[in-house]
């Protein structure tokens, strides 16, 4: 199965853990460039991370950093995580998730008129119980582990997915919904992974009234009805492109699929779902009711439909990328207003037991920020005394400047000693 990008495929569609060792997580940070930092760029001096304020306002609950970033073994949040809570892309109408996320209610509005219930400012911050036990994510799955997850503490992480809130709306009573929000997962770094993107969840509940009208049982006639929709969905955003039913895994769901649509002359995974387990049904008061779910990545389709070439770009307050988009203008193509050549250091050590990617891509974004493009593994051995040396490739490039030897030198020098520092690795 060819796909155009691997825009953070579902890491829920693993069973296990296995499956996933490879699959490192990345993390960064950022402020929006702060009003210093802007300048620092016109006036071309050297290029500093950008501060992050120490409170930030999320859901008219302030929260100070002291409490999402802590010197304490159960928490792994950086700066540069803390930094973005609260920047909401997807509550822009100007900016391209924005853009991709009022089309999506165009398309439920015109078709189930007053139907679905929109959130896109539920809290970021939740409880391992709402991310991973209310959606019966096994207590062995990957996505649980410190590697892949960021934990405030033991009982309390940045949400990984948008189905955290499948659970609480349904005892809130909702039955029809939409929940938009930011999501923040430990990932390995490249132009379609980012550790803070953007999802959208959908739920349908139905009652025996729906489908004893048909001839169908009560899970093939919500898969209909998913399947329906969903290819509608596809339709409204891409036009009259070709598409296929893949079966999938979710522990959420049961049967799961996920979709596909031939564009670009390629297979592109568009979005995972699925009938909802009756388990998360009868544990939030919908006895006898069947339901549909689906979850898809913002950035992964919003990186085709606007021709977006680096999932940094939404990140972006440079004038040149803002300027591009407005309110409506659904798919309109982004025209790259230069590229910046870029810079390649490698560097080698002998790593231990502990190392991960996903540690080591958070040092380097603590270090290089956006101006890290890439980091690859591109040469791994085992010499005879049992020490494995991991040699990797770091790509710097700025999206909006060109970078000059100088200051590359010095974040390849601060990689170095940071990486040697926090990893206990040995560089060679
Ligand atoms: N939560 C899944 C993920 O982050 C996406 C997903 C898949 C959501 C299937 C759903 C679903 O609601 O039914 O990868």
């Amino acid at each position: 199965m060819a796909v155009v990008s691997s825009a953070h495929s579902s890491i829920f569609s693993k069973t296990s853990l296995f499956h996933h060792m490879n699959c490192f997580k990345r993390f960064s940070f950022c402020l929006p460039f702060s009003s210093s930092a802007a300048a620092s760029l016109s006036t071309k001096k050297k290029w500093r991370q950008p501060v992050a304020s120490s409170v930030v306002e999320l859901c008219g609950i302030k929260i100070a950093k002291d409490d999402v970033v802590r010197d304490d073994p159960t928490n792994n949040i950086p700066d540069t995580i803390f930094s973005k809570l609260g920047m909401q892309l997807h509550r822009r109408n100007n900016h391209p998730l924005g853009i991709l996320k009022n089309g999506i209610y165009e398309y439920f509005d015109t078709n189930y008129p007053n139907m679905f219930d929109k959130f896109d400012d539920l809290c970021p911050i939740v409880s391992v119980k709402q991310n991973f036990d209310d959606v019966l994510v096994p207590a062995d799955h990957v996505s649980r582990s410190y590697n892949d997850t960021y934990y405030v503490d033991s009982q309390t992480v940045l949400r990984c997915h948008t189905s955290a809130h499948q659970a609480e709306l349904l005892r809130r009573g909702h039955t029809h919904f939409l929940v938009t929000g930011d999501v923040y997962r430990r990932d390995s770094i490249d132009s379609t992974h980012y550790p803070v993107f953007h999802q959208m969840e959908g739920v349908r509940v139905f009652t025996p009234d729906n489908w004893e009208a048909s001839c169908l049982d009560p899970t093939s006639y919500a898969a209909e009805d998913l399947k329906k929709s969903l290819e509608g969905l596809a339709r409204h955003l891409f036009g009259a492109v070709e598409m296929r039913w893949i079966d999938a895994y979710f522990p959420f769901t049961n049967p799961s699929y996920e979709l596909e649509i031939y564009f670009k002359e390629k297979w592109m995974e568009v979005l995972g779902c699925g009938v909802m387990e009756q388990e998360i049904l009868k544990s939030n008061s919908r006895l006898n009711s069947v339901a549909w779910a689906f979850g898809l990545g913002l950035e992964r389709l919003a990186m085709v439909l606007f021709d977006i070439p680096d999932i940094r770009l939404f990140w972006s307050i440079d004038e040149r990328f803002t300027s591009q988009f407005s309110e409506g203008q659904m798919g309109v193509k982004f025209k790259t207003f230069s590229k910046y050549p870029p810079c390649y250091k490698d560097m080698s050590f002998w790593i231990n037991e502990s190392f991960t990617e996903n540690n080591l891509c958070e040092v380097v974004r603590g270090v290089a920020g956006d101006l890290v493009e890439e980091v690859s593994l591109i040469d791994n051995f085992t010499n005879k005394k049992g020490m494995t040396s991991h040699c990797y490739r770091i790509a710097y490039r700025s999206m909006e400047r060109s970078l000059t030897d100088e200051e590359i030198n010095e974040l390849q020098w601060n990689v170095r000693e940071q990486v040697q520092n926090k990893l206990n690795v040995v560089l060679r």
